[in-house]
């Protein structure tokens, strides 16, 4: 049969070495046909697995690769981050997590493939899309469009990184592993929008690119007019009915989700693997040839790299390599055999287009032949009430119902690496001395973003009020209201010095208004407003244009005078006042004893909320991945040894499970030779919540035929009225439990022949916040 993938990339890397070497032309080639991407001369089936490079860090990498490779992976792709590689105009950093060339290299020494998705728009949850937030302030700009300036700049970014990949020959076309770039990124929806501007911008983009001269094929992802001779790719959970814009184009899919981000107080998605092996087989089947997994390692959102707002520091995504770089089963395994068994038909799958015939009412046979003897057959049973016994080739084959591979579940589960209680030292922030040479004042309420330009997540607005001793509230009248409209993200609100109250909004809402009774005193008071960005927003129409922070108006109620609007009065402001401007010298060992810290008992006494918490630990033996629980906490930011780690914002976590009785989306299918088929028994829900959480309350629960989608759940025509009581008595209380799908277990079958599934959705909260 085949060769394996790992000697054919081998074999042929060193032999476009001997050719590039030899002879003035370049030989080394990548081009494509109709059928797929054809790197030196022979048409390839590839999967491609995503692994961003500041998502881990370096010590991780080759590990991280290796395992891809292992698990069948022909291709790395990544992102290309233009705003940790230049900080500050025309100032690049390509150090540490940054180090793209020696990720591309680690890539080439693993005998893998990469692909370079330059963008240099990423979307990709990455703080402010991956833009650098200083591209918003040169004079003019729009971003994404027509727009000379923009042009200009994307133009800069997009050449020094190609300079800088041909500088080290990383190109396949010199020698290298880079078989492939993409320019932009899921633009299709914004060109419509702008109409010619967009077409113009988009056409620009592609031109600007393929005049870099790499060597090899550039693609758009979701673009559907990409010119010749870019590309155009699929993103999204089924990509089996996309065809590219030509028909000399071979079918790519760019982004295959392995699941979902997660946002802060949001549920954790998760793909069942059949799910997505079934659809990656069926793309197969259809005809594609390029698969990459998106993602398939995805990572940390370190320090403040989170897109936003409200993304999470784990970009885990429900990848075959989990977020700490463990292997995640059974989807890695699955994906594993699906690979292996498209890779040993590889040669008829990649020759001719198949001849489909009908093997029963229901079942089909897709087959691949070739010249040269080579075939491959898929055989589907779309039957969603019965397996299936069919005849092919004179051979019998047993097309079972619902996924064709046994399932098996491993869970990962971290111990506690210090048996000690740490003991915590702890720094209050002194916010009553704000009033330092780093604060300046203005007329009025500011753009948070314009005045912090993302140095910081913080931004101090003060103002003062002047109460008169005659109030009605201060001689037993109902007190004051303070009204504060922000444009997002959160906000804590100090009066005198003392927390008076928080809000936040959410990712589709990012403005909110916080409303609340303020004790104010006759004379001088001090309304201290402290305003947090949660991670820039990264996706959007011109996103570059929102704003942020407080824009009022704020205004306190029910005074004497009736309303008294503070929004264009003197305001004070101060960029991190407390948080990472000091955050380095605060937690750096040879400062430590400048400030005035105290054992964490005494401090939590005081009620302060704005507070560094300090403990030094010894990092365990060997070199298992180390993570830090930070259960117990509020919402903040970790550093370890001056490292900035991420934001953590514990409070609440919504977990989600759906299953179907059989997947109703997954027909059933079965690659010759791809694993072995068996029943799929009594599927069965699992939640789980966090260590140290437990299930507070059951939000949803419906056997039957639900609606929606995690976070929108609604009851269906069909719905077993027991569904509830059944899941709350299984799971409340709970940190994990286990709900079996069946008609039994929910007293009877609340519609029959019909396909059900048991869809919950469910509130971890923190064992300590309840009563
Ligand atoms: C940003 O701040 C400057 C003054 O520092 C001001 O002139 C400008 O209008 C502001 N821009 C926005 C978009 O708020």
């Amino acid at each position: 049969m085949g060769t394996s993938s790992s000697s054919v990339s081998k074999l042929l890397s060193l032999v476009c070495l001997v050719m590039c070497l030899g002879s003035q032309l370049v030989q080394c080639s990548v081009t494509y046909d109709r059928k797929a991407i054809v790197i030196n001369g022979l048409r390839r089936i590839l999967f491609s697995g995503s692994i961003h490079y500041p998502r881990s860090t370096p010590d991780m990498w080759e590990d991280l690769i290796q395992k891809a490779k292992d698990g069948g992976v022909d291709v790395v792709e990544t992102y290309v981050f233009w705003n940790v590689h230049e900080p500050t105009p025309g100032n690049y950093n390509f150090e540490g997590r940054y180090d793209l060339v020696r990720f591309i290299k680690t890539i080439q020494k693993a005998g893998l493939y990469a692909h370079l998705r330059i963008g240099p728009y990423v979307c990709a949850e990455w703080n402010f899309g991956g833009f650098p937030v200083w591209l918003k302030y040169v004079p003019g700009i729009s971003f994404r469009t027509d727009n000379e300036p923009f042009k200009k700049a994307m133009q800069g970014f997009t050449e020094k990184i190609v300079g800088l990949m041909k500088s080290e020959n990383l190109f396949e076309s010199q020698g290298g592993p880079i078989i492939l770039s993409q320019i932009e990124n899921e633009y299709g929806s914004q060109s419509k929008l702008l109409g010619a501007a967009g077409y113009n911008y988009m056409t620009w983009a592609a031109n600007m690119a393929v005049q870099t001269g790499t060597g090899v094929p550039w693609v758009m992802c979701k673009e559907e007019d990409a010119p010749d001779p870019v590309i155009n790719t699929c993103n999204g959970f089924y990509c089996d009915s996309f065809s590219p814009n030509k028909p000399y184009k071979p079918t790519i899919w760019t982004e295959a989700w392995s699941g979902w981000f997660t946002e802060f107080g949001g549920p954790i998605h998760q793909r069942p693997v059949q799910d997505l092996a079934f659809a990656v087989a069926r793309f197969i089947q259809k005809g594609g040839s390029f698969v990459n997994y998106y993602m398939y390692h995805g990572g940390t959102n370190f320090g403040r790299s989170a897109g936003g707002p409200f993304i999470t520091t784990s970009y885990d995504y429900d990848a075959p390599i989990d977020e700490y770089g463990l292997i995640r089963q059974p989807k890695y395994g699955h994906l594993k055999e699906l690979h292996r068994s498209v890779k040993m038909c590889e040669r008829a799958l990649v020759s001719t287009d198949p001849i489909v015939t009908q093997l029963g009412t229901y079942q089909q046979a897709h087959v691949y032949s070739s010249e040269s003897g080579d075939c491959a057959a898929f055989l589907a049973n779309y039957d969603t009430k019965s397996a299936a016994r069919v005849l092919f080739n004179n051979m019998h084959y047993n097309l079972p119902l619902g996924p064709s591979v046994g399932v098996q579940t491993s869970q990962m589960e971290m111990l506690p690496a210090n048996a000690d209680m740490l003991s915590w030292e702890s720094y209050d922030e002194d916010i009553s001395s704000l009033d330092d040479s780093s604060t300046f004042t203005a007329l009025g309420l500011l753009e948070q973003i314009n005045v912090t330009r993302d140095a910081s997540d913080y931004l101090w607005y003060i103002t003062s009020v002047d109460i008169g001793s005659s109030e009605s509230f201060l001689h037993g009248g109902e007190l004051p209201t303070l009204i504060v409209q922000s444009a997002g993200h959160a906000v804590h609100i100090f009066v005198n010095g003392e927390l008076s109250g928080s809000a936040f909004g959410t990712r589709e809402n990012r403005r909110f208004t916080y409303t609340g009774k303020v004790n104010l005193r006759a004379g001088k008071n001090k309304i201290a407003l402290l305003s947090v960005t949660v991670g820039l927003q990264n996706v959007g129409g011109h996103f570059e244009t929102w704003n942020t922070g407080i824009l009022g108006p704020v205004a306190l109620h029910g005074l004497d005078q009736g309303k008294w609007d503070l929004s264009w009065q003197k305001w004070t402001y101060q960029v991190a006042g407390w948080a990472e401007r000091e955050a380095m010298n605060l937690v750096s060992p040879n400062s430590v004893s400048s400030v005035g810290w105290m054992e964490a008992s005494l401090v939590a006494q005081r009620q302060q909320p704005l507070t560094w918490h300090k403990a030094y630990f010894n990092a365990p033996d060997g070199d298992e991945p180390l993570a830090l629980d930070m259960e117990g906490m509020g919402k903040g930011q970790i550093w370890i040894n001056g490292q900035t780690i991420g934001r953590y914002w514990t409070a609440y976590a919504t977990v989600c499970a759906e299953v179907a009785e059989f997947h109703p989306t997954i027909k059933n299918w079965h690659i010759e030779s791809y694993g072995r088929a068996e029943e799929f028994h009594s599927p069965k829900v699992h939640l789980r919540c966090s260590l140290g959480q437990s299930i507070s309350s059951i939000k949803f629960a419906s056997f039957g035929t639900p609606l929606g989608t995690c976070g929108s759940y609604q009851q269906g025509p069909c719905h077993a009225p027991a569904s509830y009581d059944i899941v709350e008595k299984k799971c409340m209380g709970k940190q994990r439990c286990t709900v079996t799908i069946s008609n039994s277990n929910f007293g009877q079958d609340p519609c029959p022949n019909v396909l059900k599934r048991l869809s919950v959705e469910a509130i971890c909260a923190p064992n300590n916040l309840r009563g």
